[in-house]
């Protein structure tokens, strides 16, 4: 019984292994665009691409994850915390640094 667990547990590790790599654009359409603007540049939010896209990526994925700024200030609403939320397609799994980083990459390519 075990071991047929322990099976489950690799199959399951090696198929999200080999899923393709998150989509920052869709990602960044779906989940970001409405307040930060198409393609970053701005809108009720301020824009990202050419700014916080240049952050060290630990310091981005903090400020996506628990809405601390590059000065270590926190963000005000309506920026979510988005470590207690999930993108549209991750049906209540709460973001992952891959997926977080391939929308800085994404921004990062808006300038
Ligand atoms: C409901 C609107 C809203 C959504 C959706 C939203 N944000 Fe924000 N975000 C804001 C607001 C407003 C601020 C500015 C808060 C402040 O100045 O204190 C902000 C700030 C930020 C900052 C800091 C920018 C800076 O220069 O200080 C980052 C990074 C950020 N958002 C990334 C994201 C990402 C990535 C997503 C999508 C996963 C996202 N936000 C979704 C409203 C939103």
């Amino acid at each position: 019984m075990k071991c047929a667990f322990l099976t489950f547990i690799a199959l399951l590790t090696c198929s999200s292994a080999m899923a393709s790599p998150p989509d920052g654009e869709t990602l960044f359409q779906d989940n970001c665009m409405v307040c930060h603007g198409p393609r970053g540049t701005g809108g009720s939010a301020p824009k990202l691409a050419g700014d916080a896209s240049e952050w060290k990526s630990k310091v981005f994925e903090r400020a996506v994850l628990s809405g601390i700024d590059d000065h270590g200030k926190p963000l005000k609403a309506p920026m979510p915390h988005w470590a207690n939320a999930s993108f549209k397609s991750d049906n209540g799994v709460k973001p992952s640094k891959l997926e977080i980083d391939a929308i800085q990459k994404y921004l990062h390519q808006q300038k």
